[in-house]
């Protein structure tokens, strides 16, 4: 399958891309991820776009696009993805168009999650990561560590994001609406839109996002 995920900072994205990359068998391709691993290896890609993250804004779409296609052209990649973060603007969601187009290939769906503002800023504000695996995300309340700071799962030092402060997810959700929002309408138009609540316990929005996957379009 090749999909999708849309919805605000602190969804839920990141959290629900793990599982349901491995009940899917498709790799889990996150933007944000990919940045975060230049910018901690150092590369020029990495310094290019820390700065724009670091402020809230949308790294520029000459950056994005190219890195996002480099990684779907990977061999994993060939029969299916899940895209967690990209496209975030009708440019790239026209990109994405022209470059599975080109390949044959059709998105299956794209799944939005929807949660009220309020709980999102709870989740980012809780929000913390493993330095050693973007994919050991937990909160200090609702998934807490057994130890404070210790990833459960690999004992790595467990961070707050620099772009988690207050000031700067209120820049973060003000993007989303005016630069991702209207990709929402732009994959209704396609036929491809499926919304679910992404309030609920973490497995629960797994169960509504497979059924949600499942279902016939
Ligand atoms: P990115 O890394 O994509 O961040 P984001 O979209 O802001 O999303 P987040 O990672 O903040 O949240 P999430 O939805 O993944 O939530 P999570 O699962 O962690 O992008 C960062 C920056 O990179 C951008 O601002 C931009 O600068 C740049 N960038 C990236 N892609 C780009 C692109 N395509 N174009 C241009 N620039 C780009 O969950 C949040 C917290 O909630 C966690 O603590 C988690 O444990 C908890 N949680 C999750 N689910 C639940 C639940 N059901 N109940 C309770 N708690 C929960
Ligand atoms: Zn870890």
């Amino acid at each position: 399958m090749r999909i999708v995920l849309v919805g605000p900072p602190g969804a839920g994205k990141g959290t629900q891309a793990a599982f349901l990359a491995k009940n899917l068998s498709i790799p889990h391709i996150s933007t944000g991820d990919l940045f975060r691993a230049n910018i901690s290896q150092g590369t020029e890609l990495g310094k290019q776009a820390k700065a724009y993250m670091d402020a809230g804004n949308l790294v520029p779409d000459e950056v994005t696009i190219g890195m996002a296609r480099d990684r779907m052209a990977q061999p994993d990649a060939q029969n299916g993805f899940l895209l967690d973060g990209f496209p975030r603007n009708v440019s790239q969601a026209e990109a994405l168009d022209t470059a599975l187009a080109s390949d044959g290939v059709k998105l299956d769906a794209v799944l939005d999650l929807e949660v009220p503002e309020d709980e999102v800023v709870k989740r980012i504000a809780g929000r913390r990561i493993c330095r050693n695996d973007s994919a050991h995300v937990f909160h200090v309340t609702y998934s807490a560590p057994a130890t404070e700071g210790v990833c459960d799962v690999c004992g790595g030092d467990l961070y707050q994001r620099d772009d988690d402060s207050e000031e700067t997810v209120r820049k973060r959700l003000e993007v989303y609406h005016t630069q991702t929002e209207p990709i929402i309408d732009h994959y209704r138009a396609q036929g491809l839109l499926v919304t679910i609540s992404a309030l609920g316990k973490v497995d629960e929005v797994t169960e509504r996002a497979m059924e949600a996957l499942q279902t016939d379009r």
